[in-house]
């Protein structure tokens, strides 16, 4: 049986260290058990990243690939250094400015993790998330939570409670519902065991806020090129997918509108349901059977926070077919695009 554990927002991490249900879900987590909470990007579904057979249970409950590593999170900077065996330089630099925040570091690790968490790489991702319920969750169960998306594997990763519930009900123990997350998107996953800084996934924390900490990033060539191997194992699979077939329509303004018109129409009368994924600023555009708008286009930040919520609300209206416009590749619009690209496993028309 899953609780579902509603908390008042607006405390700050003292006063939720104190609150009954965060007390009960971080010792739950010290006995091995599997709590989903609220992160500032996604909720996430964590586990005692020491214990085997905890995180093994996070693979069941998810259905996830055991390829596919996980990242741990901590609740004090301090804590970094008992569970990685080296903090490069520029590894130092890049937490000292962006945590608690979404940002990932992949590091050497001491081998005092659970071995399900790294799937065998001598390398770990470690996180301290910047939110106060998670922050509260952690400090007072003191160990390393290892946590993926608490999404079930390959569906849209969570920014509300009832995501969680809806895919893993009945699967974990505790759900604490602190809300809405803010970012929207996942955490930015940075691999800084070379001489320079790697960027594995695109997040939270944009290229250009990483290039201005650390000069220059490199980006994995998987990220780019089709046919490359990715370094981060999850980004190789289909992700973020919802149940209709999706496209991804990219060109000047006008044209997308265009096609997107045409096929919504040529779709229709064939009797499929349609959906447009836009912004608040096109919506107005296009009459299809779902229009959903995902935020302001003169807002990015608005866009990744509404994203994942709205593959969902397509999955909900048992849409046949997506249509969507698409975004510039700069800012936090750089990871909305990868975000939809996998949605649309690749699916892209040029006009
Ligand atoms: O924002 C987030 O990062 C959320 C919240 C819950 O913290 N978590 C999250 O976890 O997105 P997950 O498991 O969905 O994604 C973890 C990513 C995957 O792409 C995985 O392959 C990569 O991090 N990763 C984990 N360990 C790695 C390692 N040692 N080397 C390279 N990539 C790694
Ligand atoms: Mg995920």
């Amino acid at each position: 049986m899953t609780h579902w554990w509603k908390l008042p927002s607006n405390l700050d991490i003292g006063q939720l260290m104190k609150v009954d249900e965060v007390i009960q879900a971080a010792k739950l987590l010290r006995e091995g058990g599997l709590v989903a909470f609220p992160t500032e990007t996604v909720y996430g579904l964590g586990a005692d990243a020491t214990s085997e057979q905890a995180v093994v249970n996070i693979f069941t409950a998810k259905g996830r690939p055991s390829d596919n590593p996980l990242i741990i999170h901590i609740g004090r900077k301090e804590q970094l250094s008992t569970w990685v065996s080296q903090v490069p330089e520029i590894a130092q630099k890049l937490l000292d400015h962006f945590w608690p925040g979404p940002l990932t570091l992949v590091l050497p690790h001491r081998d005092h993790i659970a071995p399900s968490v790294t799937a065998g790489l001598p390398t770990v991702a470690v996180r301290m998330p910047d939110h106060p319920v998670a922050l509260a969750l952690l400090q007072l169960a003191d160990v390393p939570v290892a946590a993926p998306s608490a999404n079930r594997s390959g569906r849209p990763s969570p920014t509300e409670a009832r995501h969680v519930w809806s895919d893993l009900t009945g699967k974990i123990d505790i759900l604490l519902d602190g809300g809405t997350t803010g970012v929207g998107v996942e955490s930015t996953v940075v691999d800084v065991t070379g001489s320079k800084p790697v960027l594995l996934r695109p997040g939270g924390v944009t290229l250009e806020e990483l290039e201005q900490v650390a000069g220059s990033v490199e980006i994995d060539p998987g990220l780019q090129r089709e046919g490359e191997i990715p370094r981060s194992p999850g980004m190789k699979y289909r992700h973020y997918a919802p149940r209709g077939e999706m496209w991804l329509i990219q060109g000047a303004e006008e044209k997308v509108h265009d096609r997107i018109r045409e096929m919504v129409r040529d779709a229709m009368r064939i009797g499929r349901k349609v959906g447009v994924l836009t912004t608040q600023e096109h919506k107005d555009k296009f009459q299809a059977d779902v229009v959903i708008p995902c935020g302001r286009r003169s807002d990015p930040r608005s866009v990744a926070k509404g994203l994942f919520h709205a593959l969902r609300q397509f999955d909900d209206e048992q849409v046949d077919l997506i249509l969507s416009e698409t975004f510039p590749e700069t800012g936090i619009f750089y990871s909305v695009m990868n975000r939809l690209r996998k949605a649309a496993d690749g699916k892209v028309i040029r006009v």
